[in-house]
């Protein structure tokens, strides 16, 4: 079914670190290699069609190539497509994050999640002039130094929690706390208050399965931290642009004091976004001393695809129907296995329903490989691992809902 696939991964093992430009893409034996992208469906070089339910691992809350969106990437490209200055664009797409994110007084705009949550800790650092900072376990803000502990994704997937090749006097300044749990938080950061200069976490857990914040704990959190003095950043990588317009601070009403996007933000072009409080924000250099930079930030490409996406999302309001869609798909699937849904994010356990890292830990990875090439075969393509989300789009039918569901009681009765 997949020999092209196979050949193309013969030659990328001995030209990449097995194979992948990134580790969540490696699967045993050998991943699909994508021919090209529609809607809900992606199509592999050997012909095959499959709905897609990993879309890009978040960006793609349109579906993939999206007419209005590829028309306006165009119309930019026509016009250059990097300048190296300023533009109007950013004003216009700042203006309008801002709004939607009311936290959000002032912003920078980056080429990836990574960037964002490297920079909105530094800013943190500087700000509170402390150098310790605080993230949840299984937590994942990208493949920088200091939160590459106990991080999720691909970290968790390939069995690596934490980097060879990061120094111990880098991670020492990082502790962690387990999600869903207010009495340790709440004693880790009364003990480090002096020291600490904020709290990094992903209000929904996308990168250990799928973890939702228990009743009031994002409530708790916030007022933990500010009764502490210490920074709260929520990365809403995920988050920002699916569970509502204004991302998890919207939809559960917390307000942080520094927020970092990506994935949507961009449209499916590179993006990060930091920003918050303006006391803090005006610290980034070059109107203070905390620096951050980048050629490509801000570039015009990512921003009218961002932009295009986000108004999109406001003209349509589809969040509704997404919920919709994504709930009918997880209450088809019979009762053999547990599963969560928020918004239009769902996952399937294989094991008990987690609420923090060290119950993800037990979930059975392999049989959930196991599955994944089931489903595969069957024209499903989910991400190829336990610790990954899977999104709905606007572009899936529920047709595509039907089938899937339908192919998913399948593989469950063959398991
Ligand atoms: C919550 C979260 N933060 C940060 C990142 C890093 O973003 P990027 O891959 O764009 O660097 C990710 C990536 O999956 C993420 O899920």
């Amino acid at each position: 079914m997949w020999e092209k696939s196979k050949e193309l991964y013969e030659v990328a093992k001995n030209l990449m670190p097995g194979g992948v430009s990134s580790p969540v893409r490696a699967v045993k034996p050998y991943p699909f290699y994508t021919a090209k992208a529609k809607g809900s469906k992606i199509y592999d070089v050997d012909g095959n069609e499959y709905v897609d339910y990993c879309m890009a691992y978040g960006p793609l809350i349109l579906g993939h190539a999206n007419e209005e969106v590829k028309e306006k990437v165009v119309e930019q490209l026509e016009n250059g497509w990097i300048y190296g200055t300023p533009v109007e664009l950013e004003i216009e797409y700042a203006k309008i994050i801002r709004k939607l994110y009311p936290s959000i007084e002032m912003l920078r705009f980056t080429n990836t999640g990574s960037e964002a949550t490297m920079a909105a800790l530094r800013v943190a650092r500087g700000f509170t002039g402390r150098n310790k900072i605080l993230k949840v376990e299984g937590s994942f803000h990208g493949a920088h130094d200091a939160v590459l502990v106990k991080a999720g994704s691909g970290a968790t997937t390939h069995g690596i929690p934490n980097s060879a090749g990061v120094p111990e006097d880098f991670v020492k300044h990082t502790l962690q706390v387990p999600f869903n749990d207010v009495e340790t938080l709440a004693e880790i950061v009364e003990k480090n208050s002096e020291e600490l200069a904020a709290l990094i976490l992903e209000p929904v857990m996308g990168n250990s399965s799928l973890i939702l914040p228990e009743e009031d704990y994002l409530k708790e959190v916030r007022k933990i931290t500010k009764e502490n003095d210490v920074l709260l950043i929520f990365d809403e990588v995920i988050t920002g642009f699916r569970l509502a317009l204004g991302g998890a601070q919207e939809y559960y009403g917390v307000k942080p004091d520094l927020t970092t996007l990506g994935k949507i933000a961009g449209g499916g072009f590179p993006i990060g976004i930091f920003g918050g409080r303006k006391e803090i924000m005006e610290l980034v250099a070059p109107s203070g001393p905390v620096y951050q930079a980048g050629t490509f930030s801000g570039n015009p490409v990512s921003l009218i695809a961002g932009k295009t996406t986000v108004e999109i999302l406001m003209r349509d309001n589809p969040y509704k129907e997404l919920e919709e869609k994504t709930r009918s798909l997880v209450e088809s699937v019979s009762e053999k296995v547990e599963k969560e849904c928020i918004a239009s994010m769902f996952c399937f356990y294989f094991g008990e329903k987690p609420k923090n890292y060290a119950d993800a830990l037990k979930l059975d990875k392999n049989k959930f490989v196991e599955f994944y090439w089931k489903l595969l075969k069957k024209g499903v393509f989910f991400p190829p691992s336990q610790y990954e989300t899977c999104f709905v789009s606007t572009a899936h039918s529920y047709e595509d809902i039907e089938k899937t569901a339908e192919a998913v009681n399948q593989c469950l009765r063959e398991l």
